[in-house]
């Protein structure tokens, strides 16, 4: 593997602290300008890092809570399995309701509790030393999918491609080659010529600061464009797909993304543009009817107001509308593309196929 793809994929964005009673994260909210690691050791710091998006990128939220819980456990005095048990559920919920949309948060969070559950009778050490397997193999498998989905992503794409894609789905946001970036990265150790077109991702500029920076320093040719600007990269026929990530699919194949993904697979479908999702099953919520029943957070008007501005932009008191997600109707999308294989309408079906 070239060595400036590598210096990409393979960082530390999330993982336990030495001492197992901490976390240690790259702290997202400082990229491009500054690399900061944090170390969090408290609840509130678990849940202020994943509600700030100092973590972010559904699977890496996952991550990030699996070892919080573990890393909590650790710290506790108590001996009584009982009483342990009602802590863990305590702080499970606590960090739960950090961020309503990613269901990888909650996918993590209840797999670490039922290591808990499924195992009464054991005492605290056995709880903590299954805790510590389970925390691990939530990361490890990550890394799996995320190779896997990378592969069969790059089936889709031919040389010479143009990709669009949407906020940052690649290293930061999971775990080595990522999910909607994945491809490109495996593209390129493979020699292959892509082009991507970064979205810049408004209000937060996922696109921007963490997707433009990851691509261009693993060398790959990327040009970063305004939210507004994908109209016109996909009218000059500079697009051969979108790649995008998600935060939850549900099981009518409907997928919640970052804000304005919707409006780039509507784009799509007007210019023959096939729209891929890709994501690991974990980010698959069958109890999910349809994207109707996906929760969507609703963010601080100052993001759209003030924030990155030398100066605000907007007055104090005019209303804003700040939805963090906004979900891509099945309709318009191609294929949803798993660490399983490529799922394609019907999604019903094809989707409970994996799980069978
Ligand atoms: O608000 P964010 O930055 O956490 O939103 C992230 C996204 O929408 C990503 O595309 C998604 O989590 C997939 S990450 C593989």
């Amino acid at each position: 593997m070239p060595e400036d793809i590598r210096q990409v994929t393979h960082i530390d964005n999330v993982r336990l602290g030495e001492d197992e009673r901490s976390v240690v994260i790259i702290d997202q909210s400082q990229l491009p300008n500054r690399t900061v690691y944090l170390t969090l050791r408290t609840p509130e710091q678990l849940y202020n890092a994943i509600k700030l998006l100092q973590v972010r990128g559904a699977p890496a939220i996952g991550i990030c809570a699996g070892y919080g819980t573990y890393a909590l456990a650790r710290q506790w005095e108590i001996r009584d399995p009982a009483a342990f048990a009602k802590e863990f559920h305590h702080w499970k919920e606590y960090l739960n309701s950090s961020r309503p949309t990613a269901v990888n948060l909650s996918w993590a969070l209840e797999r670490m509790e039922r290591v808990v559950t499924e195992h009464e009778g054991q005492s605290v050490e056995e709880l903590l030393e299954l805790l510590g397997k389970e925390c691990r193999a939530i990361h490890q498998e990550d890394i799996e999918m995320c190779r896997a989905i990378s592969e069969y992503g790059l089936s889709l794409l031919k040389d010479g491609d143009g990709v669009l894609t949407h906020c940052n789905a690649g290293p930061l946001a999971t775990s080595r080659y990522g999910t909607a970036l994945g491809p490109l990265f495996l593209g390129k150790e493979q020699g292959m010529d892509l082009h991507v077109f970064a979205d810049e991702t408004r209000p937060l500029l996922q696109g921007a600061r963490l997707t433009s920076y990851e691509l261009q320093k693993a060398g790959i040719d990327v040009t970063l464009i305004c939210d507004n600007m994908a109209s016109i990269v996909m009218k000059n026929g500079w697009v051969q797909a979108c790649f995008v990530g998600c935060d939850r699919i549900a099981a009518n194949g409907d997928a919640a993304n970052k804000i304005g993904t919707s409006g780039v697979a509507i784009l799509a479908k007007h210019y023959g543009i096939p729209f891929y999702v890709l994501g690991p099953t974990s980010t698959i919520d069958l109890n999910c009817p349809d994207g109707d029943h996906i929760p969507i957070e609703l963010r601080d008007p100052d993001e759209i107001r003030e924030k990155w501005y030398a100066e605000p932009m907007a007055l104090k008191e005019v209303k804003c509308y700040n939805p963090a997600f906004d979900v891509t109707d099945h309709t318009l999308i191609t294929a949803i593309v798993t660490e399983k294989g490529i799922c394609r309408a019907p999604f019903e079906q094809s989707l409970a196929e994996l799980f069978r």
